[in-house]
């Protein structure tokens, strides 16, 4: 029983391997990612915002993340916008989004309880709503955005292949999916899927010991990390024990590498050998440029167990 169970697992991961190796079409991120969750709080005018992503694409941050719910269903259309009137800046990123979830919202009427809906007709409307809102034929990822509990990986399989033969959405992946949930939606798919978006930052390191990073290194993806930089949690007041003693080693660690805290918070994702996106979530061109600065940060062993002690608590057994 347990040799036939083994032998299946490792027939599912040959399967996977050889459909990552046939993939010539790779999804190009940019090391690092900008987050547009807290877009609708900046206040900022269509003429702002156009500033703030052409300073990104200028200092190499080219793949924008949203989700159709962000901003209470509003963010995606504000950007769009923001397109519309400058329609070049669309060849020159990756638009992200994900579907999935679906809120109670004077937005959306139809929604009657807060529930997952991973069903084939909601992906598709919910993408071609998506396209609208950006103002934009084509989407270069679309994810889902949470695992769903009935989840019918056939379903799924499906309305991506569809969208995909369409050409309205170039490549799929999934966000805050265990191993084995990406393993279930892998194995109905003859294409592959190009990231799982987890959360991942010093105050929150699961994903490199449940098995998230691993898969991803397995297969050769990169994963996304969502609020890199725990939504700020790691500057200002800290809340918690963990938070003090992080404060205090990024201050140290960053004074000896003349560099700021959240340039060595950064860097301590990427020295990961799963080559982490951190997707940053700032609204301020300043911490966008030190954002993208901190690719130039090797951290060294040394340094990057110091931070992990700090965030654990204790030094590795
Ligand atoms: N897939 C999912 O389930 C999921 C869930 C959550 C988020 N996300 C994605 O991840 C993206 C990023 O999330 P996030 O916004 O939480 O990312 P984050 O980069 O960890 O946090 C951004 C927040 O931290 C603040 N901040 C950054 N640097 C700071 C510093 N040095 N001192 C003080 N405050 C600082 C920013 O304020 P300023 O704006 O003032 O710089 C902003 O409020 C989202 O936009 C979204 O695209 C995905």
């Amino acid at each position: 029983m347990q040799q036939n169970l083994t032998s299946h697992r490792q027939t599912i991961t040959n399967q996977h391997l050889s459909i990552m190796k046939s993939n010539t079409q790779q999804f190009n991120f940019s090391d690092i990612a900008h987050g547009m969750w807290r877009l609708h709080q900046w206040n900022m005018s269509t003429g702002q915002l156009q500033h703030f992503v052409e300073e990104a694409i200028g200092v190499g941050i080219t793949t924008f993340d949203h989700a159709d719910i962000y901003g209470n269903y509003t963010c995606e259309n504000i950007f769009g916008i923001m397109l519309a009137q400058s329609p070049s800046l669309r060849q020159q990123m990756q638009l992200v989004t994900k579907c999935g979830i679906r809120l109670i919202s004077e937005n959306r009427p139809e929604n009657t309880f807060h529930t997952y809906d991973t069903s084939a007709g909601h992906i598709i409307r919910s993408a071609e709503r998506s396209l609208k809102n950006f103002r934009t034929d084509y989407l270069d990822l679309l994810l889902i955005h949470r695992p769903d509990p009935l989840m019918d990986a056939t379903e799924v399989a499906k309305a991506f292949t569809d969208l995909r033969n369409s050409g309205k959405v170039l490549h799929f992946g999934v966000s805050n999916f265990a191993p084995w949930q990406f393993d279930l939606l892998q194995s109905h798919l003859a294409f592959p899927l190009v990231t799982n978006q987890v959360e991942v930052s010093l105050l929150n390191m699961d994903a490199m010991h449940d098995g998230t990073l691993d898969q991803c290194q397995r297969f050769g993806i990169r994963p996304m990390a969502w609020s890199p930089l725990a939504g700020g949690n790691l500057f200002g007041e800290a809340a918690t024990p963990q938070a003090v003693r992080l404060q205090k080693t990024l201050s140290e660690i960053a004074a000896e590498m003349d560099a700021a805290p959240d340039q060595v918070a950064l860097a301590w994702l990427l020295r990961h050998p799963a080559r982490i996106v951190p997707v940053v979530g700032t609204g301020n061109i300043d911490r966008l440029r030190g954002a993208a600065a901190a690719l130039k940060l090797q951290l060294s062993r040394e340094y990057w167990f110091r931070l992990w002690t700090a965030s654990a608590g204790h030094e590795v057994p």
